[in-house]
């Protein structure tokens, strides 16, 4: 038996047991829930894919993520906020919703391709920015690049990139969109905007989930049984030390920068981003309807539905539930994007047919990343795509166009 067989079989007879469903041992749920899930779904066999044309399904790379990375890197992949609630959310979220699907259409062409801000791509799918991916593979945010270029994806990158925009952007041969964790001191913020709009980056989404802070148990947990020295890359004892090794603030004083995500953050400061830039404005981690009419009316470009994939607040709601509003507040005046959970053809489909013009992923391409490089990357983004376009042929919809909220049902 591999070890990992043995973990799974010894997760599954906790997860049965009456002890922990009496709650006595609810520390250990976190846990559970995110090695479970890759369990539920990983190869039955418990043996881990050596290649990438082994997989079945994306669950298969997360399996072989957790075997690769250290325990402290995994559980910070894994990991939602507090109780794990809202990851475990964003996932239940789709099963709620089925399919209604029609027959006899003509599906033997599929055009899968969206327009967002006049641009036009082959795909829905977009790879939603994932700091910090040096933890994951030693190529980290160029690896990911190469194979949003060889799958023509959307890429959006992180502020807290290991890898600068501009060799982001040379690796992926054409623009990326620039995800923005804005800082305290609004000249370094200004700095950041000019710098990426310089390199090329025509859309800026602010991240606007992150101000309450988060209580990452899970991480907390798969840290601890790491027994690694962690210091050479995690300096604690100097003020936002995991910028440290973030080549975009090698030249920043990052005593000055203070906070990323202000705690004192208010529309004001979204209105003064869209002043001093001429990028498209993007608002990632709207999940109302009030706040969805807000962007509009502080002249937002674009929406991301997030949550930042339940790592925010333990609100225990999914973005697939929040989704609804969203797109009934905007009305179709700017484009909405939704991230969170995402993990089969049929997620993709059912954020399209609830209004969604496009649909972003996190932690499968990183289980990608993790498993085999871009290689990895690039395998998970087709073997999704593949998942669409199946799904779209039993659907009966033969262009993204078509799918509305005619195929699902409650
Ligand atoms: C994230 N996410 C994120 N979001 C963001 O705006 N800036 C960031 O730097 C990061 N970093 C980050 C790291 C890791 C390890 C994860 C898992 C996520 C959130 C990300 O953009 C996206 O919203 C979620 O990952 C989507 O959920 P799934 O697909 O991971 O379930």
């Amino acid at each position: 038996m591999t070890r990992a067989h043995a973990r799974r079989s010894f997760l599954r007879y906790l997860a049965a047991s009456p002890v922990l469903a009496s709650g006595l041992w609810s520390p250990l749920r976190g846990v559970l829930a995110a090695a479970e899930e890759a369990s539920d779904h990983a190869l039955e066999s418990g043996e881990l894919i050596s290649s990438v044309e082994e997989a079945i399904n994306v669950f298969d790379f997360d399996a072989v993520a957790r075997e690769k990375l250290p325990p402290a890197h995994y559980g910070y992949l894994a990991t939602g906020t507090a109780d794990d609630a809202t990851l475990r959310a964003n996932r239940s979220g789709f099963s709620r919703w089925k399919m209604r699907v029609r027959r006899l259409v003509d599906v033997s062409e599929i055009d899968t391709s969206v327009e967002l801000l006049g641009t036009k791509w082959n795909s829905p799918i977009v790879l939603s920015p994932v700091g910090n991916q040096y933890a994951f593979h030693p190529e980290g945010e160029a690896a990911v690049a190469r194979a949003a270029r060889d799958t023509s994806s959307l890429q959006i990158l992180s502020t807290v990139s290991n890898t600068l925009v501009e060799d982001v952007i040379r690796e992926r041969g054409a623009p990326v969109w620039f995800q923005l964790y804005p800082g305290e001191d609004w000249e370094i913020t200004k700095g950041l905007l000019g710098r990426v709009e310089r390199a090329g980056c025509p859309v800026v989404a602010l991240t606007v989930d992150s101000q309450g802070g988060s209580n990452r148990e899970t991480f907390k947990r798969f840290a601890k049984r790491d027994k690694r020295d962690c210091t050479l890359c995690h300096d604690r004892d100097v003020p936002n030390n995991v910028l440290l090794r973030k080549p975009l603030f090698s030249d920043i004083d990052l005593s000055k920068l203070g906070q990323l995500s202000p705690r004192w953050a208010t529309w004001e400061l979204v209105r003064r981003i869209k002043d001093a830039t001429s990028m498209n404005l993007f608002v990632k981690g709207i999940v109302s309807e009030e706040d969805a009419e807000l962007c509009v009316q502080n002249g937002v470009d674009g929406v991301i539905v997030s949550n930042h994939g339940g790592r925010a607040e333990p609100s225990g709601r999914g973005t697939i539930e929040s989704l609804p509003e969203v797109v009934s507040a905007l009305r179709g005046r700017i484009p909405v994007i939704v991230d969170g959970g995402v993990r089969r053809g049929t997620d993709v489909f059912k954020a399209l047919a609830l209004g969604a013009d496009a649909v972003g992923i996190g932690r499968p391409y990183v289980w990608g990343l993790a498993a085999f490089g871009e290689e990895g990357v690039q395998a998970v983004v087709n073997l999704m795509h593949a998942e669409l376009v199946m799904t779209m042929r039993q659907a009966g919809t033969a262009s993204i166009g078509e799918i509305s909220s005619d195929y699902l049902i409650r």
